[in-house]
C-alpha cells in the first residue's frame, strides 16, 4: 500500500489547523487525495465536484478526521454554478489560504458550452480562471492558488479562434491546449498579483501519469480499461503520488515564496516554449475575460513591465 500523500510530499509534520481550502475536482481522483491530506494536516476543505453522493463521501471522512468540511456541486459547464461555488465559499469562510483548481478531464465529446465555447477549455480553463477571478478579494495574505495543469501541454500552441464554434475541438488535441492555457493562466497570475502588490502565489504543476484515478473514464470503453490497466506497471504514478505534487506546491514550506512556476517531480520545471510566452499569457487573460462577459481581474496589474516571462 502506498504512504499517503503527505508523507509522500514531505508535509506530514506540517500544522495546517485554522487554513481553509477549496480543492475543485475533489469528489475523486487526485483532488479527493489531496483534499484528505489536507484534512489530515487540519485544514478546513470546502470539497468540490459534480456528484453529490461521492462528495458528501469525502465531507464525511474528512469530518471524521477531525477537520471541517462541506461539499458545493458545481458543474463547470454552466457559468452559474461556477458563480454559486464562489458565493458559497465566501459564506463557508470569511478567507480562503489555498485554492486548488484541479476539477479537468479529457473530454472525447465536441460540445460547445455557454455561449459557444469548446467544452474542454471552458471546464479545464474558463471556469477556474471565472472561479479565481470571482475569489481574489477572497484570498488571505499569502494564499497558494495550485493549478493542475499537465505535460500534455507538450505539442500545443495558443490558438483561442480555435476554442469557439466549427473550429474547436475534443480529445486529446482540445486537452493539451487546455492544459497550455492552465500554465499560461497560474504564470499571468503570479505576476498580476505580484505587481498588484498582493502576496499570494500562483503555480502550476504536472501531477504525473496517474492510469489509477478516474480520468480515462471518457476514452472509448477498451482504451479506457487499457488505461486502467497500465495503474499497475511500475512508473505509473499512484493517486496518492499525484496528490502529493499538488501537496508540495500548496502546502510544503519549501514552496511558500515561489510563485510563476510550473511544477513537475516536485520541483520547479521549465514548461514548453509556447507556455513561457508572456504575450500569449497576456493575450489569454483578456480573451478569457472577454468570453466571460467580466472585467479584465487584476486589469490595473497588467501593464506590460520588464519582468521576466513565465519560466
Ligand atoms: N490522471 C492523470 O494521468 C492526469 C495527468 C495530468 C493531469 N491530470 C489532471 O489532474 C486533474 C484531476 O484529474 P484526475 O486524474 O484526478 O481525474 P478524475 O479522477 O476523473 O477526477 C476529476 C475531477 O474533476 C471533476 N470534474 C470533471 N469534470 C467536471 C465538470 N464538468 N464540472 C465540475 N467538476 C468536474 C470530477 O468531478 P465529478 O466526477 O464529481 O464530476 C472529479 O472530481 C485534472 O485537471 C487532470 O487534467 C491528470
Amino acid at each position: 500500500m502506498s504512504a499517503p500523500p503527505e508523507t509522500l510530499a514531505g508535509v506530514g509534520d506540517v500544522d495546517a489547523s485554522g487554513t481553509t481550502a477549496l480543492v475543485t475536482g475533489s469528489t475523486r481522483g487526485i483532488g479527493r487525495a489531496t483534499a484528505r491530506a489536507l484534512g489530515r494536516l487540519g485544514a478546513d476543505v470546502l470539497v468540490h465536484g459534480r456528484d453529490p453522493e461521492a462528495g458528501e463521501e469525502v465531507a464525511g471522512a474528512i469530518r471524521e478526521d477531525g477537520a471541517d468540511a462541506a461539499f458545493v456541486a458545481a458543474d463547470f459547464t454552466d457559468r452559474d454554478a461556477v458563480c454559486r461555488l464562489t458565493e458559497a465559499t465566501c459564506s463557508w469562510t470569511d478567507g480562503l489560504d489555498l485554492l486548488f483548481n484541479n476539477a479537468g478531464g479529457l473530454f472525447q465529446e465536441k460540445r460547445l458550452v455557454g455561449p459557444g465555447i469548446e467544452m474542454t477549455f471552458y471546464v479545464n480553463h474558463l471556469a477556474p480562471y471565472l472561479l479565481t477571478a470571482r475569489l481574489l478579494d477572497h484570498l488571505r495574505e499569502g494564499a497558494r492558488v495550485v493549478t493542475t495543469a499537465s505535460e500534455a501541454h507538450r505539442g500545443a500552441t495558443l490558438d483561442l479562434d480555435r476554442t469557439q464554434g466549427e473550429a474547436s475541438r475534443a480529445g486529446m488535441s482540445a486537452y493539451g491546449h487546455s492544459k497550455l492555457a492552465n500554465v499560461l493562466f497560474a504564470a499571468e497570475l503570479a505576476r498580476r498579483l505580484d505587481a498588484a502588490g498582493r502576496t499570494a502565489t500562483s503555480n502550476s504543476v504536472h501531477p504525473g501519469f496517474i492510469p489509477g484515478s478516474q480520468f480515462w473514464r471518457f476514452l472509448p470503453g477498451p482504451l479506457s480499461g487499457l488505461f486502467r490497466t497500465l495503474g499497475i506497471v511500475p512508473g505509473a504514478a499512484s493517486v496518492a503520488d499525484g496528490a502529493a505534487e499538488l501537496l508540495h506546491v500548496g502546502v510544503s514550506p519549501d514552496t511558500a515564496e515561489t510563485s510563476g512556476r510550473y511544477f513537475a517531480g516536485q520541483q520547479p520545471t521549465a514548461p514548453a516554449e509556447p507556455a513561457r510566452d508572456r504575450a500569449a499569457a497576456a493575450r489569454l487573460w483578456a480573451r478569457s475575460a472577454e468570453m466571460l462577459g467580466l472585467d479584465e481581474p487584476l486589469a490595473d496589474a497588467g501593464a506590460p513591465s520588464t519582468a521576466p516571462g513565465p519560466r
